[in-house]
C-alpha cells in the first residue's frame, strides 16, 4: 500500500452507518455511479471488519474480473523479463488466479502456508504505525477495490492489483517476507514520528520501489514497479543509485509521478545485510545519526 494520505480517496462514515468514498473529479470512476456505489460498499466492508473473522467478500463485476485478467496477463509477460528470481519464485508458489480477482481471504489462504502472512482489509489510508506495525505479526493491510474498467493499465490509487500482484507475490518468498517482518519490528521499536517516517521511506525505496542487480541485469522487486504496467518499462532508465540508508530515509518522493530516483541492491544478501540489519537494529538514536550523516 502507498503511504501518503492524499492518494487515498478519503473515506467518510455517515451517521446512518454507511460509508462514502470521496473520489476526486479526475478519478476515472468519478462519473460512474455504479462504480462509486460499489466503492462505498467495499470500503464499508473494511470499516466494519472485525479482526479474527474471515474477510468479507467484495463484489466485483465481470468487467472488473476482466481487468484483472488483462493486467495479470500483460504484467506476467513483463515480469518474466524484469522481475527478480525471488519474486518470480514467490509468484509461482503462490499461484494467484489468472482470470478473476481473488478475494483477500483467498489470498491469505494461499500465502499463509508459504510465509505465514495474512491479509487485512483497508478502506483507504492506514496510519503508518498501524500499517507497518502489523507486518511484524505477519499481517498486511490491503485495499479491496479495483481500478475503473475504462483504464485497465492506470490507477491513481493503490488498488487490489497493486496490493496482491505487487505485494503478495513478494510476500510469498521467505526472504522478502522476512524483510517485511523486520520493517514491522522497526516501526514498533521507534518512538518518534521522524524515525517512523525514516523507516517508512526505506520501505518505500526497497519493498515498494526497489531494484536489484541480477546476473548482469537490473531487475525489480518493488511492488510499486511490478504492479505498474508503465513503470515496469521505465525503471532501467531512471536515476539508479547505490543502496544507502541515509539517502533512502531522507529522499523526497512524489507518488503522483514515476519514481525517478531508485536504489539498487547488488543481491538479496546485500539487501538483507544493509536494509534487513537496519530494520532489525534501528532505534531513534541510530536513525538520527543517519539523518545527520545525510546533511
Ligand atoms: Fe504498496
Amino acid at each position: 500500500m502507498f503511504e501518503e494520505a492524499q492518494y487515498f480517496a478519503p473515506v467518510a462514515a455517515q451517521a446512518d452507518g454507511s460509508v462514502v468514498v470521496e473520489l476526486s473529479a479526475s478519478h476515472p470512476g468519478f462519473a460512474d455511479p455504479v462504480y462509486r456505489s460499489r466503492r462505498n460498499a467495499i470500503a464499508g466492508l473494511a470499516v466494519n471488519y472485525q479482526p479474527g473473522t474471515p474477510i468479507p467478500i467484495a463484489e466485483y463485476t465481470e468487467q472488473e474480473h476482466g481487468v484483472w485478467a488483462t493486467v495479470t496477463r500483460e504484467l506476467g509477460i513483463k515480469h518474466a523479463k524484469y522481475a527478480t528470481a525471488e519474486y518470480l519464485d514467490g509468484a509461482a508458489r503462490l499461484g494467484l488466479p489468472q482470470e478473476r480477482i481473488p478475494q483477500l481471504e483467498e489470498v491469505s489462504q494461499l500465502l499463509e502456508p508459504l510465509t505465514g502472512f495474512r491479509y487485512l482489509p483497508a478502506a483507504g489510508l492506514v496510519p503508518l504505525r498501524d500499517f507497518y506495525g502489523v507486518l511484524a505479526d505477519g499481517f498486511f493491510h490491503s485495499t479491496q477495490y479495483i481500478r475503473h474498467h475504462s483504464v485497465p493499465f492506470y490507477t491513481p490509487e493503490p488498488d487490489v492489483i497493486h496490493e496482491v500482484i505487487g505485494h503478495a507475490n513478494a510476500l510469498a518468498h521467505p526472504r522478502y517476507a522476512a524483510l517485511y517482518r523486520l520493517a514491522g519490528q522497526a516501526a514498533r521499536r521507534v518512538e518518534g514520528e521522524e524515525a517512523l517516517e525514516f523507516v517508512s521511506k526505506v520501505f518505500w525505496f526497497t519493498m515498494e520501489f526497489g531494484v536489484m542487480q541480477e546476473t548482469g541485469e537490473l531487475k525489480a522487486y518493488g511492488a510499486g514497479i511490478l504492479s505498474s504496467y508503465g513503470e515496469i518499462e521505465e525503471f532501467r532508465g531512471m536515476d539508479i543509485r547505490p543502496l544507502d540508508l541515509s539517502a533512502m530515509g531522507t529522499t523526497h518522493y512524489d507518488i503522483t509521478k514515476y519514481q525517478d530516483v531508485l536504489f539498487r541492491a547488488e543481491s538479496v544478501q546485500h539487501l538483507e545485510d544493509v536494509v534487513g540489519d537496519f530494520w532489525d537494529t534501528c532505534d531513534d538514536d541510530s536513525i538520527a545519526k543517519l539523518v545527520a550523516a545525510r546533511v
